[in-house]
Order: structure tokens, then sequence, then C-alpha cells
């Protein structure tokens, strides 16, 4: 029997080592996790989708009482973005997020962010590949931490042995 081995290789940097680009792209992100509506886990993630046309698409969590009806920061960006401009392809996306539970009142708010980022959930990572099949290229993650950032080459790479097609 053969043994198969699959490798995701990421970067790793601090938020000031990022393309001007890319800092950008967080700063919307992080912007965005203001419009999160989280009265149930207090948790704010946000999410900046940098389409091919140059537009930015953003998104933020929405809870809901019934729980499962609300949706994740990287869907709200994605869906939007997808009903939004139907015909663009998605090039990067970057999310952040912050809670102030378990960390004393009083900081100043760019201490809420996480130290080190959170990655999107494994319902998010399926409906962000597929926009990143419909672009035919890979979609750049950029995961945004206090202390440090984490770069994914793809969305595929945060899904390994994704399915996509049938
Ligand atoms: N959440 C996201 O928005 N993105 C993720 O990748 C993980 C979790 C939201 C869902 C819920 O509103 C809150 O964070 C706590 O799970």
């Amino acid at each position: 029997m053969k043994e198969l081995q699959i490798v995701t290789v990421i970067k790793e940097c601090r938020f000031e080592e990022l393309s001007p680009e890319d800092r950008f792209l967080v700063e919307r992100a992080k912007a965005m996790t203001s419009n999160a509506y989280a009265p149930y886990s207090q948790f704010h993630v946000g999410a900046a989708i940098l389409l091919d046309n140059g537009e930015i698409v953003c998104g933020a969590n929405q809870e809901n009482a019934a729980s499962p009806s609300g949706t994740c920061g990287e869907r709200s960006a994605c869906f939007q973005a997808g009903a939004i401009y139907p015909d663009a392809h998605f090039r990067k996306i970057a999310i952040a997020a912050w809670t102030r539970i378990g960390k004393p009142e009083g900081l100043p708010d760019e201490e809420y962010f996480q130290d080190s980022p959170i990655s999107p959930c494994g319902a998010c990572r399926q409906a962000l590949l597929e926009y990143e099949t419909r672009a035919g290229s890979p979609v750049e993650v950029i995961l945004y931490g206090r202390k440090r950032c984490y770069i994914f080459p793809s969305i595929a790479s945060l899904l390994p042995y994704c399915f996509t097609e049938y």
C-alpha cells in the first residue's frame, strides 16, 4: 500500500511585513468586525474579499437566536461578493477577529484582536472553495493576528482533498 502525503506550505509574518495591498485588505477586514452582529458569542469576525475587478467586498458574522440561521463573517462576505459582482473572480480574502471575553476591560481596541489568527470553519472553507473553482486560479487567504499573520496560497490548501465537482 502506498502512503501519500498532503502538504500545505503557508507563510507566517507580522502585519507590518505584509505588502501595502495586503495590509489594506486586512484593515478592511478589521474594520468590518465592528459590523458583526454577535450578541450571543461576543466574537466579532470580519472578512474582506479582493475581486479581479479591483473591488473589495466585505462581510461580518451575523448571529441569530436560532443559531444555525446565522452565518460567519467569511460566508457573509463571499455571498455578498457573489451576489453583487456575479461575473467577478475572487483574488484574495483577509479575515480578522476579536472578542472582549477573557481580556481586561479598557484595553485599546486593537488589543482585543486575536494574537494568533482564527481560521475559517469547515463550512466557510467549502463555500469559499466554490468561488476559487469559479475563479479558476488560487484565492490567497490572509489570516490576521496581532502577533502573527498566516498566508495560505489558496482556499484548497485550507481544505485538503476537497470536493469540487460531481
Ligand atoms: N465565526 C465566523 O464568523 N467565522 C469563523 O470562521 C468561525 C466562527 C463566527 C460564527 C459565530 O457568530 C461566532 O464566530 C462564534 O462562533
